[in-house]
């Protein structure tokens, strides 16, 4: 269901897409604690992982032992990401409420990314969704590099409303469209979630935003203005896509939670808690993060 006029939903991505591109492990523990911990935030759903080679993605090797560690607390959705059939079979062994399956609308990258061709994911979602049947696992569909491709550059509304088609009929719910390199601009934006509404105006649309050239938050509100109520985001504003160069981090979730606010707009997250949250980060990553609000304070700050 979609939140109402006035409420938009956080999805947590921090502990996949955030930690999938740092330099170094952070440990099960660690990623388990910081799972509760944003359970706990009043966030919608949180992507706990993904289950895809170990090889392709080290640092999310462990997603068994981090499913099976964390606390679920009601209302939140537990999901993860997965871009093949071996995966949904881990998804399943781990219980979890929602999978993300990923293809990306450029071929080139979801070659790199994911080496398979569009059409390979597609057979694989196949799969993926007989595999699902009888089970109470909802689907959502990922559609990575939709504002444009590294390989390939800008990618046709058509091929974009082509695959919201072919993921509508495999019997996937809801969609999420993704900037994974942070090429897209407010008004590109604006005019493809017009469009995407306009064909499929009850559909579950997220929003993946990455902030490389500084304009993921100009990109949500312009979303949000479009009736856009579901934002991927993730904590410190870490993250991004190892097989996409020049990748970097997703829009930073206090950041975003913190103007959503500052316009009247509720989340039901607690900004002080993600606040805080986000400090402890830079404490297990040993660096800073992009967020702003962490450091600068929120716009109520006042000095003595
Ligand atoms: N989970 C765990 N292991 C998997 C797996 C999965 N979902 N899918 C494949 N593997 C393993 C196979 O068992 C095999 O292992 P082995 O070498 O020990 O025998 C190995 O990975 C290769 O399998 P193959 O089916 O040939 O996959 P591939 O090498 O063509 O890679 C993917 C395809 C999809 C598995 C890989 O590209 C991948 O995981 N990509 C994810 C990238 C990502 O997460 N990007 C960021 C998010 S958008
Ligand atoms: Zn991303």
């Amino acid at each position: 269901m979609l939140p109402s006029k006035d409420v938009v939903a956080i999805n947590e991505v921090v502990l996949r897409d955030g930690l999938q591109n740092e330099p170094n492990f952070v440990s099960t523990e660690e990623k388990i604690r910081l799972a509760n911990s944003l359970s706990r935030t009043g966030v919608r759903r949180i992507e706990v992982s993904s289950f895809v080679s170990p090889k392709a993605i080290p640092n999310l090797r462990d997603a068994e032992d981090v499913f099976r560690g964390i606390e679920r607390v009601p209302g939140v959705t537990y999901t993860a990401l997965v871009p093949n059939e071996r995966g949904i079979q881990r998804a399943i062994e781990c219980k979890v409420d929602e999978v993300n399956l990923v293809m990306s609308i450029g071929e080139k990258h979801n070659l790199k990314n994911l080496r398979m061709t569009c059409a390979e994911s597609l057979a694989q979602f196949k799969g993926i969704m007989g595999a699902l049947a009888g089970t109470a696992i909802s689907v959502n569909g990922t559609l990575a590099t939709t504002f444009g491709c590294p390989f390939e550059g800008p990618q046709p509304v058509e091929r974009v409303l082509w695959a919201i088609d072919t993921y509508l009929a495999l019997g996937i719910t809801g969609i999420t469209i993704a900037d994974t390199i942070g090429v897209a601009n407010p008004r590109q934006v604006a005019k493809l979630v017009a469009l995407i509404r306009k064909h499929h105006e009850d559909l579950p649309l997220t929003l993946h935003l990455h902030n490389t050239r500084d304009m993921g938050l100009a990109n949500a509100m312009a979303a949000v203005d479009e009736g856009i109520r579901s934002f991927d985001s993730a904590l410190g504003g870490i993250g991004g896509c190892p097989y996409a160069p020049g990748a970097t981090g997703n829009v930073c979730t206090e950041d975003l939670v913190h103007m959503l606010h500052r316009c009247g707009i509720d989340t039901g997250v607690d900004l002080e808690a993600l606040i805080d949250l986000s400090g402890k980060l830079s404490d297990i990553l040993g660096h800073q993060v992009p967020g702003y609000v962490v450091k600068s304070g929120t716009s109520s700050r006042l000095y003595a």
